[in-house]
C-alpha cells in the first residue's frame, strides 16, 4: 500500500433507510471514473446496523468498503439484547468497524470494554477504526496530549495486529460544531499520536491517523498541506453524495 494512501470515511451515525443506498451508489459512480481511486485514496461507508447487511452485499465486489459503527465487546453469540458481535459483522462481509467513537464513550463504553472490542474485532479479521479525542475542558486545561496518550495506551498494545488498525483523532469539541483545530495545532497533535503509536507498537512504520470533526467541502482544502493526516472521518457531510464527493474533489484540487 502506498504510503500516501488517504481514507475518506463516511460515518452516517443514526441516519439512513434502505433507499439511502442511492447516496452510496452515486459515490461509487464517481470513484469509478476517478483514476486516483485505490491509488491515492479509498472510501469506506459506515451505515447503521439496519443497513449493514444489504450495503455490504451490494458493495461486496465494488470499490467502496462497508463498515460497522460499533460492535459488542465479547462473545460471538450471547443473550445480550440489542448487541451485535464482531463475528456477526464479519459474517455479513463488512470489513471495518469503528470502535471508541465519543458518542459511544458518552453512552458508557469504558476503556476496558474498548480494549475488548478492539481485540475481539481484530480476532474476527475486521479492520478497526479506533477513535480518540479530547473534550472542550481537557483542551482548555491543556490536557489534550495527556488525554490522547491515555486513550491510546489503555486500549492498544503491542500484541495487536497494527496493520489492521487505523486511528481517528476526533476532538469532541469539533464534532458537529463547525469548529476545526488550527492547522499548526492539528499537525502537532497528529504527529504526537503517531509517536505514541510507534512507542506502543515498537515500530518505525507509521500507523494511519485520520482526522474527524466538522470536515466539509469548504474546509477540506485547509487539511491538504498536512501530509501527516492520512484521511478523514466525516459525519454530517457524508449524508449527501454531493457533499461527500465535493470533499474528495476539493481535497485533490
Ligand atoms: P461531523 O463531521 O458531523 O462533525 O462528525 C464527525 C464524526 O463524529 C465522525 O465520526
Amino acid at each position: 500500500m502506498a504510503n500516501n494512501m488517504r481514507y475518506f470515511i463516511g460515518n452516517w451515525k443514526m441516519f439512513g433507510v434502505p433507499k439511502s443506498i442511492n447516496i452510496v451508489n452515486k459515490i461509487n459512480t464517481f470513484i469509478k471514473s476517478d483514476k486516483k481511486y485505490n491509488r491515492k485514496y479509498r472510501v469506506i461507508i459506515t451505515p447503521p446496523y439496519t443497513l449493514l447487511e444489504s450495503f455490504s452485499k451490494i458493495f461486496k465486489k465494488k470499490l467502496i468498503s462497508i463498515g460497522s459503527q460499533n460492535c459488542y465487546h465479547k462473545d460471538n453469540f450471547s443473550s445480550n439484547t440489542g448487541a451485535v458481535s464482531p463475528y456477526m459483522i464479519k459474517k455479513i462481509k463488512a470489513k471495518y468497524v469503528i470502535v471508541g467513537h465519543s458518542d459511544n464513550r458518552a453512552e458508557g463504553d469504558t476503556e476496558d470494554m474498548l480494549k475488548k472490542k478492539v481485540t475481539f474485532a481484530l480476532k474476527n479479521k475486521l479492520k478497526v477504526i479506533f477513535c480518540i479525542g479530547e473534550n472542550k475542558k481537557e483542551r482548555s486545561n491543556k490536557l489534550t496530549f495527556k488525554t490522547l496518550k491515555k486513550q491510546l495506551s489503555k486500549v492498544l498494545e503491542k500484541k495487536l495486529n497494527k496493520d489492521n488498525i487505523i486511528v481517528a483523532y476526533e476532538p469532541i469539541w469539533s464534532i458537529g460544531t463547525g469548529k476545526i483545530p488550527k492547522s499548526s495545532d492539528l499537525s502537532k497533535t497528529i504527529k504526537f499520536i503517531k509517536k505514541v503509536l510507534s512507542n506502543i507498537f515498537k515500530t518505525k512504520k507509521s500507523i494511519k491517523v485520520l482526522y474527524g470533526g466538522s470536515v466539509d467541502s469548504s474546509n477540506i482544502g485547509q487539511f491538504r498541506s498536512l501530509q501527516e493526516i492520512d484521511g478523514f472521518l466525516i459525519g454530517g457531510a457524508s449524508k449527501s453524495s454531493k457533499n461527500f464527493i465535493d470533499i474528495i474533489k476539493n481535497y485533490y484540487r
